[in-house]
């Protein structure tokens, strides 16, 4: 899909269709459309989509009017999901060429951006295998039009273009079936991206990760037939920055979550192919940041393992020594994220990261607890916590934050080890999120567990049904703005 941006008055569009946003108890008069508000056919709610032909005054072929809500709760995390919504709804109809023009009260470089990122999020299927394409259409191309021009919206156009297409790569490779995303494989992809996008490369394999004495990542994948990797991905900017920040993003890479020995239920465990999202959308974010150049020197790690409960599977109660040096008692094979994140995070402060945020599909309490709207976020940094938290309010990727007190620590005690990888019943996504701050302190760090928000159970106007791409937007923005 070509994505282009245009200069001009709505009339002078020419487009299979063009498409305008309208608001909750905001009369349009234009085209025609006051008698469609009074007759109640456009109410101006999210995501009402009405299309209407040849309309007089339009040189487009047609005019789709696209609900954007409440104007006082209308924001660039709106306008996307309208962009979005406006794709979705036009694409099956055959609609080739779409103008989505943009009223000057929202035309600045955020809304060109955002409305660019909507249509390209809209535009991804997860039909990869599929013979007969859900929708074997495709857009041609995708305009944003302004009626008057202003400097930076190029640049935006080309911002908004890059980011939603490196959460598109995370989408994809979180949509892969665990059977063509080994961990080889997935660190083949990482590879390929880095030499397309001058990023720097490296693999530690098995026997380095044995040299150098990560035992919780090895524990987890001693069960598969599958060897582990940690990926590591480097962006250096020109010049380093005053405070001598150094970002480190890290992603739970497990390509495919079997539960080990401690196996999970049969039923749903398919879904376990997305227990990389983490990982997916590490890529994605380098991806982006190699092309948008942050002020800030970012490493991506990536420990990639499958968990599998084969003949040299770990067995509960086994206790394994960390990179740091802390014993773990594997009480629950299962539990295995955070082994992995363990030994990736100790690595990262050992290659100089100053400042860490991973995200992982870390627990199912944390769906238990916020469902699917909200990432669970947890910190021993309040400074960190708000950069990430600012980066992903301005981006639309709902997230909360989560209590990590001193108290928690009595829920995470074992007899024989420093510590289990399990706490009890209670406060599941804590107990996790407490593992891994064992391993953080002191560096500043943040920690997002996206079991509940990397999956989209549902499609929703704006986008098809499966990975979210979440966090990528929060990571990018929380790079780009670092000097803010
Ligand atoms: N990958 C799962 C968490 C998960 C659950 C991701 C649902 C996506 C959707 C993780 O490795 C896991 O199995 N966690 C266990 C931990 C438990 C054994 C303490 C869980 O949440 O049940
Ligand atoms: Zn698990
Ligand atoms: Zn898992």
């Amino acid at each position: 899909m070509q994505i282009q941006l245009q200069t001009q008055p709505i009339e002078a569009i020419e487009a299979d269709a063009v498409a305008i946003l309208a608001f909750e108890g905001k009369k349009d008069e234009r085209f025609g459309l006051g008698e469609l508000f009074d007759a109640g056919e456009i109410s101006g709610k999210s995501f009402e989509t009405t299309l209407l032909h040849r309309v007089p005054g339009l040189r487009a072929r047609r005019l789709l009017v696209v609900g954007a809500g409440k104007p006082d709760k209308f924001n660039t995390a709106e306008l996307r999901k309208a962009a979005g919504a406006a794709l979705r709804f036009l694409k099956p109809r055959s609609i080739k060429n779409i103008v989505f023009f943009l009223d000057t009260d929202f035309s600045s470089a955020e809304h060109v951006c955002a409305a660019v990122e909507g249509a390209i999020l809209g535009d991804f299927e997860t039909d990869r295998y599929k013979s007969q394409k859900e929708n074997g259409k495709q857009v041609e191309s995708f305009a944003v039009a302004v009626a008057a021009g202003a400097p930076g919206l190029e640049d935006a156009l080309r911002r908004g273009r890059i980011i939603a297409e490196s959460q598109n790569l995370t989408r994809e490779l979180a949509n892969e079936p665990s059977n063509r995303l080994t961990p080889l494989l997935l660190a083949e992809r990482a590879r390929q991206m880095a030499g397309e996008e001058g990023l720097e490369f490296e693999l530690l394999d098995q026997d380095r990760m044995k040299q150098l004495g990560m035992g919780a990542l090895l524990g987890v994948a001693q069960g598969s037939a599958e060897p582990p990797v940690l990926i590591i991905l480097r962006y250096k900017p020109a010049a380093a920055p005053h405070d001598g920040a150094h970002l480190g993003l890290v992603g739970k890479g497990v390509t495919f979550d079997s539960g080990g020995i401690s196996i999970k239920p049969s039923d749903g465990m398919e879904k376990m192919k997305y227990d990389m999202s983490g990982g997916a959308a590490v890529i994605g974010a380098m991806r982006a940041l190699a092309r948008l150049k942050p002020p800030i020197p970012v490493t991506g790690l990536i420990p990639a393992v499958e968990n599998m409960p084969g003949g040299r599977a770990q067995r509960p109660g086994d206790i394994v020594t960390s990179l740091s040096g802390k014993t773990v008692e594997v009480i629950n094979t299962d539990a295995e994220g955070r082994l992995i994140l363990a030994d990736a995070i100790t690595y990262a402060q050992r290659l100089g990261c100053t400042h860490l945020v991973d995200t992982a599909t870390l627990t199912g309490a944390i769906v238990v607890a916020l469902g699917h709207m909200n990432a669970g976020v947890f910190t021993n940094d309040e400074g960190l916590l708000d950069r990430v938290m600012h980066a992903a309010g301005v981006e639309g990727e709902k997230m909360w934050h989560m209590p990590l007190e001193e108290e928690y620590k009595e829920y995470l005690k074992s007899i024989f080890a420093d510590l289990p990888n399990v706490g009890g019943r209670w406060g599941g996504a804590i107990t996790a999120a407490w593992f891994l701050k064992e391993f953080a302190d002191p560096t500043p760090w943040v920690h997002l567990d996206i079991a509940g928000t990397a999956w989209l159970e549902e499609g929703k106007p704006y986008l098809a049904k499966g990975p979210s791409g979440i966090p990528v937007r929060t990571f990018v923005h929380l790079a780009m703005n670092w000097k803010d």
